[in-house]
């Protein structure tokens, strides 16, 4: 329930049963609120007021006690009257009128609810009773307010960002049970990826009733209402429904609404028990529960199309160049390592991978014979080759999905202590992601073959990052990449052991409860490939104090299952062979491919050496 606002018109229903008293009563109330008249609404019987209560939103209510002078012996009386509202939480402020004499009635009245009582026939000191009710009312809508809001808080905990659409559901369904007394209910949230796929379903319910048979039946997308009595027949075919309150959650772009889910209400009988304070409050629960999926439902969609245009774009590249592609692969296999190593959340991890996938996207813009030049480049050349990094960056310009990656784009070139290309700044000027990805692609670039040169081995590699740090790279991330590697290398060799015992792949997913022994030693110097001149005890204490997570090293290996089934199936056929060392099963698995610059494969050649050498 929402706090009543200043400008909301009080309302205020006097019931009795002698006509003259209500006709009295509401000039002097009109006098008491003289500087913002309350509304005025009567009743001749407790059915009916209770009738009003039901329907409309009351702020206060003066009522007689004795109603059967003018209706009979076996009228509702007004204790009788304030039992109902209790039992039916009706958010009302009762006054109590009692004849001269009825004190005791009127002691009954305060211990069910009533905030005070008056005396007929003078009602003295009526203003100030009123004006008691008034504030007494206005707390008790800024407590309801304030355990609505702490409601709204648990639900958008529930449903924000990626947590799980289940808790978002059981939450909703809580406080909608909660606040409603109904027999049965539910909640009902589509996928944010997908709106034809409903997520999450959560159930309650009071009384023997079946489930409703939600799985055909979809709401009209309009406000909350009860539907008619042929759609409550075919969403509870073997029950005695009498009443369904059915609140769409709807997503209304430019006009067309699309459906996020429904809460739904079900009554056995009574339906007045969800009078207008309790829809209200639902509405209100409703309303922030569309809010919260619809930004998810937004997000979902933003992300899809940046997808779309980073494969759109990657495939332009592979067209264009076979070799930049797998290049551009293996980068951003990189950056997502050294992005885990840093500790960065899930979506600049994404982000990472997709700066990786996308760092030379420039060269789609060159001629294929001056990247890939066997030979040294003229100076001619080589001007043209660097302007790769700024082709790059005009193509991205205009998306802004890809805002975030053109420091990336334009800046993976650029050194630490400046004198780079295209610009020749200070790398420690550029975004955290521009210097991740000088590193992976410098990385990727030395152990990879180019036209012109060989591969040069992983022990190198990282002597040479090392040998870089402080200059060309950022000093403080060679350490934790170097570790990434080191761990992402480990468990690829616990990945490969099933096929050296002659055994079948296992996937990647049982890594996941296998890692944290696998990386729990710190790095070994022979895996930091320690080199002449290089100090072992400082450099071990410096990597050894990088944090280990071996749960984010498998989910970059989980991304390349199929390079490593792949990549197995050729080990295994060079192995069949007869015993070889890695050596020479490269050499074997090299034959066997077109594009012999395959990684993973030299990976595992790497890792059945190391095994042989235990
Ligand atoms: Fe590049």
């Amino acid at each position: 329930m929402p706090a009543a606002q200043p400008t909301d018109r009080l309302r205020i229903l006097i019931a009795d049963d002698d006509p003259m008293i209500p006709e009295l009563l509401q000039e002097r109330v009109r006098l008491v609120f003289a500087e913002q008249p309350p509304e005025v609404l009567i009743a001749g019987s407790a059915e009916e007021a209770l009738d009003l209560l039901y329907k409309e939103r009351i702020d206060l209510l003066l009522s007689d006690y004795d109603f059967s002078s003018g209706c009979g012996p076996e009228a509702m009386n007004g204790l009788a009257l304030l039992r109902e509202i209790d039992r039916l939480d009706i958010t009302v402020t009762p006054i109590f009128m009692t004849g001269f004499g009825d004190e005791e009635v009127a002691k009954n009245a305060i211990l069910l609810g009533a905030v005070d009582y008056l005396t007929k026939p003078a009602l003295s000191g009526l203003a100030e009773v009123l004006r008691k009710a008034q504030t007494a009312h206005r707390k008790r809508r800024e407590q309801a307010a304030l355990r609505n809001a702490a409601r709204l808080l648990d639900i958008s905990e529930a449903l924000r960002g990626g947590a799980s659409l289940e808790r978002g559901a059981a939450q909703i369904l809580a406080a909608v049970v909660e606040e409603t007394d109904c027999d049965a209910a539910w909640v009902e949230l589509a996928a944010p990826e997908d709106l034809s796929r409903v997520g999450h379903c959560e159930f309650y319910h009071n009384v023997t009733l079946d489930p409703p048979l939600l799985n055909d039946w979809r709401p009209a997308p309009r406000s909350g209402e009860f539907i008619d009595s042929e759609q409550v027949q075919l969403l509870f075919p073997n029950a005695s429904v009498s009443g369904v309150w059915v609140r769409p959650l709807t997503l209304d772009r430019a006009g067309e609404p699309s459906l996020l889910g429904s809460i739904g209400i079900a009554y056995q009988d009574r339906l007045h028990r969800l009078h207008p304070g309790r829809r209200q409050t639902v509405e209100v629960i409703g309303q922030h529960a569309e809010s919260l999926l619809a930004s998810r439902v937004l997000y979902a969609e933003a992300e899809r199309a940046s997808r779309q245009t980073i494969e759109v774009l990657v495939r332009a590249l592979e067209l264009h160049d076979e070799y930049t592609a797998g290049h551009s692969d293996w980068v951003s296999v990189y950056t997502r390592l050294l992005a885990h190593a840093l500790g960065w959340s899930p979506h600049r991890v994404e982000r990472a991978g997709h700066a990786g996938l996308l760092h030379d996207i420039g060269k789609v813009r060159m001629d294929p014979k001056v990247i890939n030049h066997n030979g040294p480049l003229s100076d001619e050349q080589r001007a043209q080759f660097q302007q790769h990094t700024v082709a790059g960056r005009e193509m991205l310009l205009p998306l802004d999905s890809m805002v975030d990656l053109i420091p990336a784009v334009y800046g993976h070139h650029e050194r630490w202590v400046g004198g780079g290309y295209p610009v020749g700044l200070l790398a420690s000027e550029l975004p955290p992601l521009a210097r991740a990805t000088c590193i992976a692609d410098a990385y990727d670039a030395m152990t990879s073959h180019r036209a012109y040169r060989r591969a040069r081995p992983h022990d190198a590699a990282l002597r040479e990052l090392r040998r870089c740090k402080g200059t060309q790279f950022d000093p403080e991330m060679i350490a934790p990449f170097t570790v990434y590697l080191i761990l992402f290398r480990r468990l690829v060799a616990a990945w490969a052991e099933p096929l050296f015992e002659g055994l079948v792949a296992q996937p990647v997913e049982r890594l996941f409860a296998a890692a944290e022994p696998i990386v729990a030693p710190p790095p070994s110097p022979s895996e930091l490939e320690i080199g002449e001149g290089e100090h072992p005890g400082a450099l071990c204490k410096e990597y050894a104090a990088v944090p280990r997570n071996g749960a984010r090293v498998v989910e970059v290996l989980a991304s390349l299952e199929e390079a490593l089934i792949e990549g197995g199936a050729r080990f295994l056929a060079g192995r069949a062979k007869g015993d070889a060392d890695g050596a020479t099963l490269i050499t074997r698995m090299e034959a066997m491919t077109e594009r012999p610059d395959h990684r993973i494969t030299r990976l595992l050649c790497w890792a059945w050496d190391r095994r042989r050498a235990r």
